[in-house]
């Protein structure tokens, strides 16, 4: 039946979907120190992975959060879900947050971590991530872009499963 039929870049429940978690001050992107985070809003790069999704026939879903229980919460829901993968953005609590590190730990969804700045780069207490360690990956420096570095990383494990 046409109704049914699945076409590359349509929402569908065939396509793989990629969780987009940010943790706290991300939604202030746009007008938070734009010197080192650059101009774009959160809203911006969110329709922007969206639509790079589409083009990889990846399901994107954004979300944003100040509390750390949350990003637990979405990182256990990404298991339950069957997600192809995790884009994290924890803000702070990448170099604070053992709670977020477990949750990574205990989910069997690859997670690729993310930061518009370079973390290495900045002040000391930036320099360690508990995220890192328990990520597939991290993608940091390219401002904006880093998110859609991942996401075509994420799109590779895809083709990683299949073979
Ligand atoms: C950040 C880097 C973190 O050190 C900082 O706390 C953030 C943003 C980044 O994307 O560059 O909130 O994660």
């Amino acid at each position: 039946m046409d109704g049914e039929r699945e076409e590359p870049g349509r929402a569908g429940a065939a396509r793989p979907l990629v969780l987009v978690l940010n943790g706290p001050n991300l939604d202030r992107l746009g007008r938070r120190e734009p010197a080192i985070y650059g101009r774009q809003t959160l809203d911006e790069i969110a329709a922007a992975l969206i639509a790079r999704g589409e083009e990889l026939g990846l399901a994107v879903e954004c979300r944003q959060s100040a509390h750390e229980g949350h990003l637990v919460s979405w990182l256990h829901e990404a298991e339950d879900r069957g997600a192809l993968a995790v884009l994290l953005n924890a803000g702070a609590y990448s170099h604070t947050s053992i709670a977020i590190r477990d949750a990574i730990r205990a989910i069997s969804v690859p997670v690729i971590e993310v930061h518009l700045s370079n973390p290495q780069a900045r002040e000391p207490f930036r320099r360690r991530s508990h995220v890192a360690p328990v990520a597939l990956g991290t993608v940091s420096g390219f401002g904006a872009r880093s998110y859609l570095l991942a996401l075509d990383a994420a799109a590779h494990l895809r083709h990683a499963a299949a073979s």
